[in-house]
């Protein structure tokens, strides 16, 4: 175990407790490289060949930091940039590409059939303003420059909620505040989720963050407001709400 790690690694039940109720230190992930995968795969070979201009992989991706405007989309520095992170097979990637062709979308999926689902769906709906990148949540802060990214989508992420492991939950304070510094003014951070554990959790994050809380409701169905009029279902969600779970959300805003 590096010295580092030693020092991070609590000792008793109740130092184990403390460490992960709150994020305090983030973990590198360590993410496999696409160009060495023993088995490639039709998904992985599409990512780095029929999309490569518009997909990228986890070594080409943050060459696009602070140019995702100028080198990828060839726009100019005002057009609005959305990202959402774990984009699944896309569902509200294309919608909000579609829905929005007078903003960029960039996308982060680790696994690659939904990375290729995703981005092909944007190109089938012959949309220009989306990109998408095999790239893990925790790295987040090597993809974007301050003040490079407006709206921020983070929809049904993995929920974590087996015992110690909430320290892999994407919305914590830590990444709260690379997605602040990351945002233009006036931008909003949605955050939905089915796991009330993990909403509740969060919430507690939120307060450690700078951000405003402009609406939240735990059970974003249950009244009519312009949240619920103006929501778009994504996969995960029909799922969820087929089985009568609650919808947890959440909008952040950066004033
Ligand atoms: C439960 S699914 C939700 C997908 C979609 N947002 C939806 O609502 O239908 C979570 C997605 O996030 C992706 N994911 C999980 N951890 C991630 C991470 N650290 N970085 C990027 N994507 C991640 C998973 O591969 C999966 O596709």
């Amino acid at each position: 175990m590096s010295e580092t790690a030693a020092q991070n690694t609590p000792k008793s039940r109740q130092e184990k407790d403390d460490y992960f109720k709150t994020v305090k230190v983030l973990k590198r992930p360590e993410v496999n490289l696409t160009r060495t995968l023993p088995r490639p795969t039709e998904y992985s070979l599409a990512l780095d060949n029929e999309y490569k201009d518009i997909a990228f992989n986890e070594e080409r991706a943050p060459e696009n930091k602070g140019q995702w405007r100028s080198k990828v989309f060839k726009v100019n520095e005002e057009m609005p940039l959305d990202v959402e992170i774990g984009t699944g097979a896309g569902n509200h990637f294309a919608h909000w590409a579609i829905k929005h062709p007078e903003r960029l979308l960039v996308g982060l999926e680790l696994k690659y059939k939904p990375l290729i689902q995703s981005i092909r769906r944007a190109k089938v709906a012959s949309c220009k303003n989306a990109a998408i990148c095999r790239y893990h949540a925790f790295n987040l802060d090597l993809l974007f420059d301050k003040g490079e990214v407006n709206n921020v989508f983070i929809h049904f992420p993995d929920p974590w909620t087996s015992p110690y492991k909430p320290k892999n939950r994407v919305v914590n304070r830590i990444i709260l505040d690379w997605i602040y510094e990351m945002q233009r003014p006036g931008s909003f951070l949605d955050f939905k989720t089915d796991s009330r554990e993990y909403f509740l959790w969060a919430l507690e994050e939120i307060k450690a963050s700078k951000y405003k809380v402009e609406f939240q409701t735990l059970n974003l169905y249950s009244e009519n407001n312009k949240y619920k009029e103006e929501n778009f279902a994504t996969g995960f969600e029909k799922i969820f709400t087929k089985q009568g779970i609650e919808i947890n959300y959440i909008r952040l805003v950066k004033e």
